[in-house]
């Protein structure tokens, strides 16, 4: 999310600057934030001292913080760091001229305001950090669900859908360009839903006029909440071979205890049962999930519900964490963040390690099929090596022959680790 904001940054700052990659370079620099877990306040804070001794060096140097942390933070911020110029929030980007303008002339300017209707749908963002393959597109903001452990509602404000018709240009155009593959993004997928007049497109609907711009362009998307992943947009998924067959689908915890006052609107059985369903529509699907470890009240059994659930899923993948208190948040202002640290970090490591297992089981069955790959680069390890990922999302390293990057290549998998297979071109 946050890389996909700073491409719509860089896009409605491109007719003033330029990117460049080295900082001593800079004439501006911005720093987007997200404080969806760590204690970003603090790194922020570090960050701007060392930052401070460019700006002495450089009196025209203007510092900008932006994103989900912006919102979070008090105006006195801007007074208690002299290094920073202005402070704008995820929905305050257009105003980003405004602001480097006014710091021109000496002025602060702060700007957190959370907007009920931006999603910069007529922005075409820069896509300057990419391998020229994949990109992502954002299709929805904002977040309804109130987790009660979660800070995204309240620093992205209200789901907004983007007009679908600027989401399709925008696909064509990467896909003209020779991106490949799009990941659309939002912080619930999902629940896109865009209305015009009788007619209604939501997010399976979306998914499809994707899928027919070309077999060549591969699709992806996260996140799903349980509550909607629906069946009819698994069998779009079964109908386009290039809609990719991975589904990140957080869990957060296996048991019913736990979800309930996570907020989280599902139960531990129907979670399985949509497991259950991917599974016999799309039998090759790959799944990953988020977990967190450690939330109020949790008991040991609790604990043993989300390992007992991971095994029954048979992960491919997982994003964890150790619960931590987001200030403002229900959990925060309800539920005493009781369990210590060392049974939090116990029990993530369990968490983690049967994860690798789960992993590393996952990659031996893929030994001897094969995929096809779509080629992102040079491997980091070996030049003499391509790396790609098959639909899976797996990334595959494999031999360079005559290819480049961008192209398809069908790849057989001989070995394997917990986070790669490594096959043949074939
Ligand atoms: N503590 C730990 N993990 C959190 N997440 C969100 N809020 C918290 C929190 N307070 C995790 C969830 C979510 C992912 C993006 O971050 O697992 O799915
Ligand atoms: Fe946070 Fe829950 Fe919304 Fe995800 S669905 S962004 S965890 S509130």
């Amino acid at each position: 999310m946050n890389i996909a904001d700073s491409e719509v940054v860089a896009s409605i700052l491109s007719p003033y600057y330029s990117i460049t990659e080295l900082l001593s370079d800079a004439d501006l620099i911005l720093l987007n934030t997200c404080s969806v877990r760590d204690n970003a306040e603090q790194r922020i804070r570090k960050r701007l001292r060392e930052l401070a001794s460019l700006k002495k060096k450089n009196k025209n140097l203007i510092i900008g913080l932006l994103g989900c942390m912006a919102e979070r933070v008090k105006e006195q911020l801007l007074e208690q760091e002299k290094t920073l110029d202005f402070i704008a929030g995820p929905d305050a980007y257009r105003s980003l001229p405004k602001f480097i303008e006014e710091a021109t002339l000496g002025k602060l300017s702060f700007n957190v305001h959370l907007s009920e209707i931006e999603t910069y749908d007529d922005i075409e963002p820069v896509r300057y950090d990419g391998n020229g393959v994949s990109a992502f597109i954002t299709i929805m903001r904002g977040c309804n669900n109130f987790c009660t452990y979660c800070i995204v509602p309240y620093t992205r404000g209200r789901e907004r859908s983007r007009n679908p018709k600027t989401i399709i240009e925008e696909a064509q155009n990467l896909f003209r360009k020779g991106f490949r593959e799009i990941t659309l993004l939002g912080q619930n997928v999902n629940s896109y839903c865009w209305q015009e007049k009788e007619q209604t497109v939501d997010f399976a609907t979306l998914t499809e006029q994707i899928a027919q711009i070309s077999p060549l362009l591969r699709i992806r998307y996260a996140t799903s909440h349980p509550k909607d992943i629906s069946d009819k947009l698994l069998y779009i998924m079964a109908e386009y071979p290039n809609v990719c067959h991975y589904i990140h689908l957080p869990v957060q915890s296996g048991s019913n205890t736990m979800l309930k006052k996570m907020n989280r609107i599902y139960t531990r059985e129907y979670y399985l049962e949509r497991i259950k369903k991917i599974k016999e529509i799309l039998p090759d699907c790959a799944l990953s999930t988020d977990i967190i470890a450690g939330f109020c009240g949790e008991t040991e059994q609790d604990h043993q519900d989300t390992l007992s659930l991971m095994k029954e899923v048979g992960y491919e993948y997982a994003f964890m964490f150790k619960y931590s208190v987001r200030e403002g948040t229900k959990a925060a202002d309800k539920f005493k963040d009781d369990i210590p640290e060392e049974i939090k970090t116990k029990r993530l490591e369990e968490i983690i390690a049967l994860q690798q297992q789960l992993s590393l089981e996952s990659n031996k069955r893929d030994i001897g099929k094969t995929f096809p790959v779509l080629i992102e680069g040079v491997s980091k390890r070996s030049d003499r090596h391509f790396f790609g990922r098959n639909p899976q999302n797996k990334v595959c390293i494999f031999l360079r022959e005559n290819h480049e990057i961008g192209e398809y290549v069908t790849v057989k998998i001989s070995k394997c680790t917990a986070g790669t297979l490594l096959g043949e071109m074939v």
